[in-house]
């Protein structure tokens, strides 16, 4: 991905207004300071979408959605930001200054994409008209009727047939005044000794669309049960690559906005039988295993996924790989079964949509779940050893995969299963956890360790908050806390939001707050952010401003001698003399800090460790 210039994007920011680009999908009305309309990310009937002509940011007190102008394109239209911003250039009409891609690699020229994208838009017109409209077409028409599919389903997808005679493309994109080379290019067509033919014959066409909606690729199933390859896709071209698209990812963006589900499906005539089944946020990926880039692409759309791969064991092998790649990716993942190594096609003409949806509803299973089925299923447990043997797969996979309560259901459960009782499963899975995972020394982790917001008093939470927010819209705040070294917040999202601020205002010390806004990428952050900068103005001062830091100060040492309690609590239980001395020197300086703070409000704690002058 080629970068485009910071100040070309400031210039773009500069030039448009967010309510005016907003007003073009939302209708808004003005409430005092802002704006507000129904938002387009989330179904709703009372408006909770608002926008800042002042601040010039969106955020939706619903589904959170937030962000700037360059966001809002972005999320809308399913754009890249190298698009989104080229998109609002030239609404501005700024000449832009890098030819935009998607693509990794040398960026072709604007012109000639937008050539093979109208390659592809007439080729799938013309494979659609043959389809529907000429006797070459009957046989594969009666064919996807006998697969079930209804005329409705097979136009709103586009499908269509490339016929054996193979010069269809070559001859109707020749007429069209595309050359030889910009042919090949395109993948539609391939060279034949001295001659070129159509890529695709005697198959049908399945249109795959960019996340514009763009047709920039096929797939195409042959019609004769033994053809090999079963599907033939087009290869890689400038404006396609395999690993970055999903099938059906412009039309499923909309349902998987409104659930913030996405459904993960294997092949094409998966989406298409689910889509007419009414399930509307499926898609697939091209035949290969899902990618990163694929796995962000739906984190972008939704926080969950639920993957319904084959139910054979290949199937089952690529839902476990899929999972690790969503969970990467920080995907909320589950993963149904489905009986008799079905796929959801198959499903779906037997037992029809209906139970398809309830089958995902009811028994989605979580990772975890999923995880220990598939040990379950390996494992020979009409044997001793064969029972023994799974018991430590099972109690491995929950060192190193499940949450504390996970752990105690699940412990609970094969407590049960396996006669075993509760007290040796948890004994055994405190060592093997200790073999897994063996942390080094036991350092603070404050983020990882923080309670959730739940259990934080508000005056906290309440008070990061002010904190940020006095940073984000006034500079003059943001030097005091700068200067005054401060690292954490109450929660670990303000944490991080903060450390990126220090980052980028290191790095522009003239960047605006909304080109910070465009550099976040966790959704949390950008939410976080956007809700501050859209709040309520509030007068800062620095009297004001100790207040928050110290409160903020002293929560922090509060949960930190907790934990230290804690921490020692353990070491000594579990014999760590090392690790009993550290933890009870740290918590005399924490005693210490505390005990400072409550006596000499004004100035103490921050100076911490290491700390240096005030
Ligand atoms: P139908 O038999 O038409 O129902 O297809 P299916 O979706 O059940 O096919 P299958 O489960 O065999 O394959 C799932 C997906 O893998 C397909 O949608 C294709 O994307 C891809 N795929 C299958 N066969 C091939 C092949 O021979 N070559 C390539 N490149 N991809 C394939
Ligand atoms: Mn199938």
């Amino acid at each position: 991905m080629r970068r485009i210039p910071d100040s070309f994007v400031d210039e773009v920011r500069r030039r448009v207004d967010i309510v005016d680009v907003v007003s073009e999908y939302v209708q808004l009305r003005r409430t005092g300071r802002n704006f507000v309309g129904l938002c387009p990310f989330h179904n709703e009937r009372s408006p909770s979408f608002s926008v800042s002509p002042e601040r010039q940011v969106y955020y939706c007190f619903g589904c959170q959605a937030a962000g700037t102008v360059v966001r809002f394109v972005m999320d809308i239209e399913g754009l890249g930001f190298a698009d989104a911003v080229a998109k609002l250039a030239s609404r501005a009409g700024l000449e832009l200054p890098f030819a935009v891609t998607d693509a990794d690699g040398p960026a072709a020229p604007a012109g000639r994409m937008q050539r093979l994208r109208e390659a592809h838009e007439l080729a799938a017109r013309a494979y659609n008209h043959i389809l529907m409209n000429t006797a070459a077409g009957v046989q594969a028409l009666t064919y996807l009727e006998a697969r079930g599919l209804t005329r409705q389903t097979i136009a709103l997808f586009r499908l269509g047939f490339a016929p054996e005679s193979g010069d269809v493309i070559v001859r109707t994109l020749t007429r069209r005044g595309f050359d030889t080379e910009t042919l090949v290019a395109s993948g539609l067509v391939v060279r034949l000794g001295d001659r070129i033919v159509d890529r695709f014959r005697g198959r049908v066409m399945i249109p795959i669309t960019d996340a514009q909606g763009h047709v920039v690729a096929f797939g195409g199933r042959t019609l004769s049960a033994d053809a090999k390859p079963k599907y033939l896709n087009s290869p890689d071209t400038p404006i396609f690559r395999k690993g970055a698209v999903l099938f059906n990812q412009h039309q499923a963006r909309r349902g998987i906005r409104a659930t913030q589900t996405a459904v993960l499906l294997e092949g094409y005539m998966d989406v298409l039988s689910a889509w007419q089944a009414g399930v509307d946020n499926a898609v697939a990926t091209l035949g290969t295993a899902l990618t990163a880039e694929q796995a962000a692409v739906l984190k972008r759309y939704g926080q969950r996924l639920i993957i319904a791969y084959d139910g054979d064991s290949a199937g089952l092998a690529a839902t476990e790989r899929a999972m690790e790649t969503a969970e990467q990716a920080g995907l909320e993942v589950r993963a149904v079964v489905l009986p008799d190594g079905a796929d959801p096609d198959e499903f779906i003409r037997a037992r029809g949509g209906q139970a398809f949806v309830s089958h995902m509803r009811t028994r989605a299973m979580s990772g975890l779940e999923f995880r220990l089925w598939r040990l379950r299923e390996a494992a020979e447990l009409q044997t001793d050893a064969g029972r023994t043997e799974f018991l430590r797969q099972a109690l491995e996979l929950l060192a190193e995969r499940a949450t504390p309560i996970e752990q105690e259901t699940q412990l609970k459960k094969l407590s049960a299963e396996f006669q075993v009782s509760f007290e040796a499963l948890r004994a055994e899975l405190l060592s093997v956890r200790r073999r897994v995972s063996r942390k080094p020394a036991p350092a603070l982790d404050l983020a990882a360790q923080t309670p959730p917001e739940r259990d934080m008093p508000k005056g906290y939470v309440e008070a990061g908050n002010l904190l940020l927010q006095a940073m984000l819209t006034d500079p003059d705040c943001f030097e005091l806390v700068l200067n005054r070294g401060v690292t954490e917040l109450a929660l670990p999202t303000q944490t991080a939001l903060l450390a990126l601020l220090y980052g980028f205002r290191a790095d522009h010390p003239n960047g605006d707050m909304l080109a910070f806004l465009d550099t976040l990428e966790d959704p949390e952050l950008i939410r976080l952010a956007s809700s501050l900068m859209i709040k309520e103005p509030l007068q800062f001062d620095a009297k004001v401003l100790e207040d928050y830091l110290r409160t903020i100060r002293k929560h922090q040492l509060t949960v930190a001698r907790q934990q230290a309690l804690r921490a020692l609590a353990q070491a000594q239980l579990d014999h760590d003399w090392d690790a009993v001395s550290r933890w009870k020197a740290r918590l005399d300086e924490l005693q210490q800090d505390i005990a400072e703070l409550t006596s000499d409000p004004m100035n103490a704690g921050w100076r911490g460790k290491g700390g240096g002058e005030l």
